[in-house]
């Protein structure tokens, strides 16, 4: 038996868009029903009214980070524990990306932290609802608000999320998501923003697409991006969309087994779901800790020489060495980040893994403990 750690819930109905979409030759970014559908589909559904699908997660960041006008000599406060895609998005624009440390359960920003690296430079503040936990969104605004600060949503692992009822990615001024094949719903590589705001989607759209020209389209506005989806992978996504709520469902159905059977196991310590947040458990993400803290890369190669893949946590910005060598971070300005993230990584949490190999990998997973210890 190999138990993988995702894989997508494609059907039938994926490949009838696909096949109508390519029968049409509808197949660029400015083609076809399935893209608008798809952006009107998702951005309704995160609570919002309006929403521009691109190519990946890393420019839908990008976009919402340009989008927002913040450029040179401009700092934006960013959750250290991330894909570097998030910090990268801040870096293309040429402002400075600052981080803030993780609060040591959800890995999720650390809101008290925040203030604190506040200056007369601060434009925004990027959180990043990790592994499917939302971010506590109610300080973020109060603070935004304060400072004058744009709240941009990192939504990339965490689709159908809610804080206090709120579907994540529609809660501050705009939310930012992936559609890559391992997130919530995919359309193989892709992204989109999503938000309320009639300018900055406007925006988004003139920047996603070159910037061309009003009257005359080679006069270009700005300078632009090619970060369009494709009619094609909307098709997709149309797809996915009808799935979506069945997709939560199993990802919340695994985390209940690995919950129910993993709790009481000694030194590691299991996702939490706060009293404000529905968890979309993206992925189920374990933390070692006592005598298992260190023992990661030999317990990930003894699980893969069983059949169960696992993947590994994300290193943190402040850990980064292009960054640190560059001097542009400090290592030890995210204590918490730093001692948690080398014992993180996540099990299988495929939405079609079934319940023998979900008890196939528990009982691999507590017999490798078990000899590690
Ligand atoms: C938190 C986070 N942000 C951004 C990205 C970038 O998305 P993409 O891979 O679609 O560019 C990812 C994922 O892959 C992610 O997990």
């Amino acid at each position: 038996m190999f138990v993988p750690v995702s894989k997508p819930f494609l059907d039938e109905v994926e490949i009838n868009n696909v096949t109508e979409a390519i029968t049409k030759k509808d197949i660029s970014g400015l083609a076809g029903t399935f893209l608008p559908e798809f952006e009107e589909g998702f951005a309704r559904y995160c609570g919002v009214k309006y929403g521009a699908a691109v190519n990946s997660g890393t420019t839908a960041l990008h976009l919402a980070v340009a989008a927002l006008g913040i450029g040179k000599d401009d700092e934006v406060l960013v959750a250290t524990m991330t894909n570097m895609a998030t910090f990268f998005a801040v870096l293309y624009q040429g402002a400075k990306p600052i981080p803030i440390d993780c609060e040591p359960d959800t890995l999720n920003i650390d809101t008290k932290l925040i203030e604190a690296k506040i200056t007369s430079r601060t434009k925004a503040i990027i959180v990043v609802h990790l592994y499917g936990h939302p971010v506590d969104m109610d300080p973020i605004m109060e603070i935004a608000k304060k400072h004058n600060l744009f709240v941009i949503e990192d939504a990339a692992e965490a689709h159908g999320a809610k804080y206090k009822g709120k579907v994540v990615g529609g809660i501050g001024h705009i939310g930012c998501f992936s559609f890559y094949s391992n997130k919530i719903i995919t359309t193989g590589e892709g992204g989109m923003v999503v938000t309320d705001d009639k300018e900055l989607i406007e925006k988004c759209r003139l920047l996603k697409n070159l910037a061309f020209g009003d009257k005359d389209k080679f006069m270009h506005q700005a300078l632009g991006f090619k970060y369009q989806m494709t009619n094609l992978q909307a098709a997709v996504g149309v797809g996915q969309l009808k799935k979506i709520e069945k997709i939560i469902e199993r990802k919340r159905e695994i985390a209940d087994y690995y919950i129910k059977h993993l709790s009481g196991v000694k030194d590691i310590i299991l996702p939490v779901e706060k009293p404000y947040a529905y968890n979309v458990y993206w992925m189920f993400n374990i933390l070692l800790t006592g005598s298992l803290s260190g023992k990661r890369q030999v317990l990930m190669s003894k699980l893969l020489e069983g059949g169960v893949q696992t993947r590994e946590d994300f290193v943190p910005y402040n850990e980064q060495e292009i960054f640190l060598k560059e001097g542009i971070v400090e290592k030890d300005s995210c204590p918490v980040a730093s001692s948690l993230y080398s014992d993180g990584l996540y099990l299988p949490s495929g939405t079609d893994i079934t319940e023998e190999e979900l008890a196939f990998v528990v009982d691999r997973f507590i017999k490798v403990i078990d000899n590690l210890k």
